[in-house]
């Protein structure tokens, strides 16, 4: 390629957690307590009933020594309350670590727990640690405490990546707003990945979540932060989306298929962590996840088609070679032309997994909603890694082409 759309001379590659990765890997959550000091773990979680899941990880932890007290607050989406909830929890029962188990919220909660005991307990502002544009975040992170609380994350979905990267996402409920919590140390200890774990999602919450760790390696892939690392895990993730999400999608037991979207997930979410950065998909499905209480991985996926159609501008090389990675055979095209294949390919194989582009209006999503998406996007961190220029008025135009 003969393009060059570096602008930013100094990049920044960051540490990935450290990962157990296996058939089996969630027995090794106890030792991984003992290695980092934990004897009394808070255990943090949305619940998830039906699977078994809690009382098997809670047998692992006492077998091994560790105390267990239970955090089942979590929702969906967590909310700063909910996060001040389990910090006061973690105090009252005299825990000395956190062990999250599930998929994003769960993590992210855990995350927001030890921002929270490292500042002033329940009591801490959250909103003080939130990643903007305007004041930089990069001003203000070396402002902050070092988080250094241990976290054990077991990670049961095959999209998040939540389990060892660096950031939580705590909803605002009061403004509305998503906070992105970027603080030195937030990366758990260890993320611990086990499929047999993952083969007990429903089939919607892989196609959800496998479009999310679609985009984690696409929008670093394409962005402006331009990183090589991020090349790298990115192409090799959506090479595996989209030979293993529509097997995985049509027979959660298919274990091959679930090894394969948990090493998607987990190479996606090196792409992101590592320096790539995030786009605008990310930055207007945080806005219509907040304001509708929809999945983060189903929000994304009803705006990545909108917000991709318009940044292909940037970069139709790049999608070119996305769609080589998707196994298009469009070598003989120019950019442009392969480009618009690669969209094509992308909207197949979300509509495949049962995901069809519905309207924003079905969950009422209204003028005022856009006016509020915006104002509150146009400081997104997500913006400064976007291939394209994104005005506010653009913002708007792309949500009210949801509608
Ligand atoms: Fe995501």
């Amino acid at each position: 390629m003969d393009f060059e759309r570096k602008q930013f001379p100094l990049l920044y590659v960051n540490q990935h957690s450290r990962g157990v990765v296996g058939w089996g890997a969630s027995k090794v959550a106890g030792q991984e307590c003992q290695r980092y000091g934990i004897t009394h773990a808070l255990l943090v979680t949305t619940g998830l009933k039906g699977t078994g899941i809690i009382d098997e990880v809670e047998g692992i932890l006492k077998n091994a020594g560790v105390a267990v007290t239970v955090f089942a607050g979590v929702t969906s989406n967590p909310k700063c309350e909910e996060v001040a909830e389990g910090t006061r929890m973690y105090l009252e029962a005299g825990c000395n670590g956190i062990v999250s188990v599930g998929g994003g919220s769960s993590h992210d909660a855990g995350k927001g727990i030890r921002i929270m005991l490292t500042n002033n307990g329940a009591a801490t502002d959250l909103r003080a640690f939130r990643a903007v544009l305007d004041p930089h975040f990069t001003t203000m992170i070396p402002t902050y405490k070092v988080v250094n609380i241990p976290h054990v994350a077991l990670n049961t979905t095959t999209g998040t990546g939540a389990d060892c990267t660096s950031f939580a996402i705590i909803n605002d409920e009061e403004w509305k707003y998503k906070l992105i919590l970027i603080v030195p140390g937030v990366d758990p200890s260890v993320g611990i990945n086990d499929p047999a774990f993952m083969r007990c999602q429903p089939a919607n919450l892989i196609a959800w979540t496998g479009m999310d760790a679609f985009c984690h390696a696409m929008e670093p892939f394409i962005g402006r932060l331009n990183l090589p690392v991020s090349h790298a895990t990115s192409l090799r993730a959506i090479k595996l989306l989209s030979e293993n999400l529509r097997q995985g999608y049509a027979n959660p037991k298919n274990d091959v298929a679930m090894e394969n979207l948990l090493w998607a997930q987990f190479l996606a979410s090196m792409s992101y962590n590592m320096g790539g950065g995030m786009g605008m998909v990310h930055g207007l499905a945080h806005m219509v996840s907040v304001l509708k209480n929809l999945h983060h991985g189903y929000a994304n996926a009803l705006m990545m088609l909108p917000v991709e159609r318009f940044n292909s501008l940037a970069c139709p090389e790049r999608f070119k070679e996305i769609g080589e990675a998707m196994g298009l055979d469009i070598h003989h095209l120019s950019p442009v032309p392969a480009a618009d294949k690669t969209l094509a390919e992308i909207e197949r194989l979300r509509n495949d997994v049962g995901i069809p582009q519905v309207s924003l209006k079905e969950f009422d999503f209204s003028e005022a909603d856009i006016e509020h998406t915006a104002r509150w996007a146009s400081n997104d961190i997500s913006l400064e890694a976007n291939p394209r220029d994104m005005s506010p008025d653009q913002i708007k135009s792309i949500m009210r082409s949801c509608l």
